[in-house]
């Protein structure tokens, strides 16, 4: 097993490197892979060569973060609501899913990937399931960038999962004090992860379509007409470079999220343990 992703080449090492040096890189990205159809339709293609295409820029995207040192990053995959295209679409979807994680994992792995998955998993085909099991198993002890795959995944079947979850242990004596931001955040599916710093929407819509509904409070927002076929990591960057430009607040003043030189201010301590960072 390898100990670090395969490092940046020439041009782009300098592109990372000034990143790096350029501000935060965001701990937690999030992405809603958008406009694979459209991508396809506009080249007179099929939907699925969209979709295919849209694993390229998965790999990008993967690569480019681990070697940026992004720890989490979380794919829109496939939604709960997802279930509701064509059937055929559907199964060409899951054939292309299995494929890449058939390809991709051993890759992966020596690059130091850890892979994990959010979502209603026992929905999927499975053959699905138990390769995800396998290469969730196998990747389990790596160090390096988190991938989370969000699949037959919605925000509100999250919080309404979680709620179950709060009414059974209430049964056994969970009380009524205890139900804290803190403690529903643990019995999301996410527990465990910090909340996105970034999410990108692909193809220009300004939606977030049942994602992260909970965990996405106070991420910033980065929103790109390119289809995500399109989408490689000089975008990935620009929307890093734009993240490095906010100001993030968490509702508080301006005043109060700066830190002075070598200082570590009330604020900054409370937003580093609202945020874990
Ligand atoms: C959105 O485009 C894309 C999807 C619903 C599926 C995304 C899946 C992949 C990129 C391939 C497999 C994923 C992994 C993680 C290997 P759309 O079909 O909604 O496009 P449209 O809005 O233009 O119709």
């Amino acid at each position: 097993m390898g100990t670090g992703p395969q490092q940046a080449t020439g041009e782009d090492r300098k592109l990372q490197e000034k990143l790096r040096t350029g501000g935060e890189i965001p701990r937690h990205i999030a992405i809603i892979m958008d406009g694979n159809g459209r991508w396809a339709k506009k080249r007179g293609m099929p939907r699925i060569a969209g979709h295919t295409e849209g694993v390229e820029s998965v790999r990008d995207t993967v690569e480019a973060c681990g070697q940026l040192g992004v720890r989490f990053l979380t794919l829109y995959a496939f939604s709960t609501e997802n279930w509701k295209r064509p059937q055929e679409e559907v199964s060409l979807l899951m054939r292309l899913l299995l494929k890449a994680l058939k390809d991709e994992t051993d890759r992966l792995h020596t690059n130091n990937v850890r892979i994990q998955t959010i979502g209603d998993i026992a929905a999927l085909p499975q053959e699905v399931q138990n390769e995800l099991l396998d290469d969730i198993q196998k990747t389990k002890d790596n160090t390096g960038l988190t991938l989370i795959l969000a699949l037959s995944y919605s925000g509100r079947w999250d919080i309404t999962r979680a709620v179950r979850n709060i009414m059974h242990d209430a049964a056994a004596g969970l009380t009524e004090e205890q139900v804290t931001d803190e403690l529903v955040g643990s019995y999301l599916s996410t527990a465990g992860v910090p909340d996105p710093d970034l999410l990108v929407r692909t193809s220009g819509e300004f939606r977030i379509s049942n994602f992260l509904l909970w965990q996405l409070a106070y991420t910033e927002i980065y929103i790109t007409p390119r289809y995500w076929p399109g989408f490689r990591r000089d975008e990935l960057y620009a929307a890093i470079r734009d993240y490095q430009k906010r100001e993030r607040r968490f509702g508080m003043v301006s005043e109060q999220v700066r830190t002075p030189p070598g200082g570590d201010t009330h604020f900054s301590r409370l937003i580093k343990s609202v945020t874990g960072l």
